[in-house]
């Protein structure tokens, strides 16, 4: 159960693609293990948690690739495909590598989020999204999305901590 194997697979993935997506796929998986320690997640759903975050992005190369556009809902319909690909010998079950799947389909489609997994997952992406905002003008629009987006108590933490000014 150890994620450098993928980590090191999603950074060759990139490497000669989208070497961008290299620090944001770490970043996500940074944020949610910071969740995941906040909620006591430890074990097989930690990895398989921490598997989705490192992949979760892994669709932009073949939605670049065939559609000239990483945008959303390419990445979504491209992403399953190309995470069994690379978790191809790393010991899944086929169940775990259904929810993984399922989960990085519907990656940008909060209204798929169904579980305590996807939302850490679905926590850890808009975090590094809401990074992009400026903080000074932008914090009544950040307050709503927090509030309306982070259900863990420790994403809500770390989002008001990174975002919100006192
Ligand atoms: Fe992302």
């Amino acid at each position: 159960m150890n994620k450098e194997p993928v980590i090191s697979k999603m950074k060759s993935a990139f490497e000669i693609t989208i070497p961008s997506e290299i620090d944001h796929a770490l970043n996500v998986l940074k944020n949610a293990e910071i969740i995941m320690d906040g909620e006591g997640i430890k074990g097989r759903e930690r990895y398989l948690i921490s598997v989705t975050a490192i992949l979760h992005d892994i669709g932009m190369i073949n939605a670049k690739e065939k559609y000239g556009s990483t945008s959303g809902p390419y990445q979504e319909k491209e992403g399953p495909a190309a995470a069994k690909e690379l978790l191809e010998g790393e010991g899944l079950s086929d169940d775990e590598m259904e929810r993984i799947c399922y989960i990085i389909g519907n990656h940008h489609t909060p209204s798929k989020v169904d579980g305590m997994d996807f939302q850490i997952q679905w926590e850890a992406d808009l975090l590094e999204a809401l990074k992009k905002f400026d903080k000074g003008t932008s914090q009544d629009m950040l307050k709503g999305i927090i509030n309306k987006n982070f259900k863990t108590k420790s994403g809500l933490e770390l989002a008001e901590k990174i975002l919100i000014m006192n």
